[in-house]
Parts: structure tokens; sequence; C-alpha cells
């Protein structure tokens, strides 16, 4: 008989009850009035004085296995009956906060989605640059003071004193990216080239020493100052709202001739005067002008065959005008309470 308890006591011991029936099966087998358990007790009548107590214990504690795994099993079963009777399994999973994209991210994509529509590519170039393709084949004097270390990160310089073709920097200007495709491409050229620029400019609400531009390079023959012009108005109108009107001033760099800055009417105020324009009712957003005849010829462009324009936007200076942020460190903090606010931009 005790050889029979024990084998009871492993078979209960492995026994998998999967669910409510399988568990009232295993109360008749076991634990009901005609179960095996019951029928054992009868036996135990006929069991020898001499053995009574050790197989006395043994069936004890037989009875007790059976019952703890029965409750156990229905108090667990229970458990996951109640969920799924209470939960909609086929519900969604929570909603989950998919983040927003930085302003600046937002504000280049839609620069690029604006040109993109007219014609032109997005190429793109290294941030470390040679002085070469920053500044000499864009026709800077060599003692021009954009050269200077005041102004430029240096990371290998030939001399301490003269600029060299060869010195290594941090761009200073995405202009670099139009020498790098002139060099490898033919005309008809129509490209823009967003990236980050690096100036040693100390940090403030106005100034950073990194930033985002977007340059733009048109190379065609027969390209005219109204090709610029017309450009740019469609670009301010679709930035800024069909209203937008833009003004060209007179202005210089060295690698456009005629060079321009161009001013949008400012439409917080709608031209009349506020303090984001400074009461002039214009705002300035872009550098440009007709590629000098000296920057196609440095990238083996025939300068009487063809000819060109070029310009260059600050994207902190556009998003802080679009989105009115009055701060330029803002864009770099991380703060989420300023990042969150552009979560229904795209
Ligand atoms: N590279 C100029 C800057 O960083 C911006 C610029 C001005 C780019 C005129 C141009 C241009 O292509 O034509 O301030």
């Amino acid at each position: 008989m005790l050889q029979t308890i024990n084998n009871l006591l492993q078979e209960i011991s492995v026994l998998l009850i999967k669910n409510s029936e399988e568990l009232e099966s295993y109360r008749l087998k076991y634990l009901s009035k005609k179960g095996m358990i019951s029928a054992l007790f009868d036996d135990f009548r006929n069991v020898p004085g001499t053995e009574k107590k050790e197989v006395g214990q043994k069936l004890n504690e037989l009875k007790q296995e059976a019952l703890e795994k029965y409750n156990s099993v229905k108090s667990s079963l229970l458990n996951t009956e109640d969920i799924s009777s209470e939960v909609d399994l086929s519900r969604p999973s929570f909603p989950y906060s998919t983040g927003s994209r930085h302003p600046i991210s937002i504000v280049r994509n839609q620069i690029i989605d604006i040109f993109s529509r007219i014609g032109f590519t997005v190429s793109e170039g290294p941030e470390i640059e040679d002085d070469d393709h920053v500044f000499t084949k864009l026709n800077f004097a060599p003692e021009h003071p954009a050269r200077d270390m005041q102004d430029t990160f240096y990371i290998s310089r030939i001399s301490s004193e003269d600029s060299n073709p060869e010195d290594i920097l941090l761009r200073t200007h995405t202009s670099s990216v139009q020498v790098r495709v002139m060099q490898n491409q033919k005309p008809p050229i129509r490209t823009i080239s967003p990236g980050r620029v690096f100036r040693n400019e100390a940090i403030s609400a106005r100034a950073h020493c990194i930033f985002h531009q977007v340059e733009g390079l048109y190379i065609d023959e027969n390209v005219s100052f109204a090709d610029l012009k017309q450009t740019l108005l469609f670009f301010a109108r679709e930035m800024f709202g069909e209203e937008t009107e833009i003004r060209l001033r007179p202005s210089y760099f060295p690698f456009t001739e005629p060079s321009a800055e161009m001013d949008v009417s400012c439409k917080i105020c709608g031209g009349g005067g506020c303090n984001v324009c400074k009461h002039t009712g214009w705002l300035e957003i872009l550098g440009c002008g007709m590629v000098h005849p000296n920057v196609l010829e440095s990238c083996n462009i025939d300068s009487n065959k063809y000819t060109g324009f070029a310009f260059g936007m600050g994207i902190e200076r556009l998003t802080m005008l679009k989105y009115q942020v009055n701060d330029l460190r803002l864009y770099f903090e991380n703060d989420m309470r300023f990042l969150d606010q552009f979560k229904t931009a795209f």
C-alpha cells in the first residue's frame, strides 16, 4: 500500500491541469467520495497494526498534497478567467507617445520640399573641410578676415600666419558644397545643400558656434538675376505664405557679383512695424547673388558659356521667424517643454 501511495504522490506532483474541465476530472479521480484517495482510506482498515502509523502518515500527506494542488490550480484558473472576461483582448495596446521632430529638422525638410518641387536636388559635403573649398575657390582674398582664427575653427594649419589651401578646418558655411558640386558635375546644375556649419562665436541668444545653413546653386546657360529673384520669391511665398513680399538690398560676398541680401515682409505685423522686425516691416533671411566668374573658373566651368546664381540661408533664423523662437540656445538644449510644442508640425 505504501508503494501505491508513493506512486500517486509522484503522479499528482507532475500532473498538468490546463483548464477547468481537466480540474474537474482531477477532482473526481482523486478527491471525490468515489475517488482513489477515498478508496485508499477504506483499504487503510486492513493495514496491520504495526504499519498503521507509517502508512497513515503517508496517506494523510497524499490527501493534503492532492487538495493543495486542486486549490492552487483552481485559483490560478479563476484569475485568468477573470481577466479574460473583464479585458477586451482585441483592444489595441496602450497608446505610446511618438515624440516630435526637432524644429530645425522640420524647417530643413520644408526647405528641401519647396526647392525639390522646382527641380532642385539635394547634395551634401563634409563638415571637416579644407581652406581650398571653404575660401580659396570661393574667391576669398588670402587676407580675408573670414579666414581669421577668430571666426574659423582650424583643425590643422600649415603656418600660423598665412592661410594655405591645404589647411584643415570646420566649414564656416555650406557654400563649400557649391565648389564640390561644380567640381564633380557638369551644368545644368540645380541643387541645394543643407548642413551644419561652425564658427568661433560666443554662445548667446542670437549666436551659436554650431548652426545650420542651406546653400542653393543654379548654373546653366543664360541664367539671369531675374531667375534668381523669381526663384526666391517662390520660396518665400511657399515658406511664409502667399501674401509675402520680398526685397533685395545690394550687398557684398566674395563669391557672388552682384550680391544681395533678401528681406521678406514681416508676417507678424504684416509690414506695419513691430518688435520682431524692429519696426521696419522687413526681416532679413538670406544672402544671394550671381556666381562670380572667378568661382566658375576655379571649378573648371566656362564662365563665358555659363552663368548662375547662388543663395545661402540660416535654418535657425528661418525657424525663429516661422515659429517665433526668441533664443537660439533653445535649439540645442533638448528641453522637452520646448520640443513638445512641435508635435503637431511635421
Ligand atoms: N555663405 C554665406 C554666409 O555664410 C551665405 C551666402 C551668401 C551664400 C550669398 C551664398 C550667397 O551662396 O550667394 O553668410
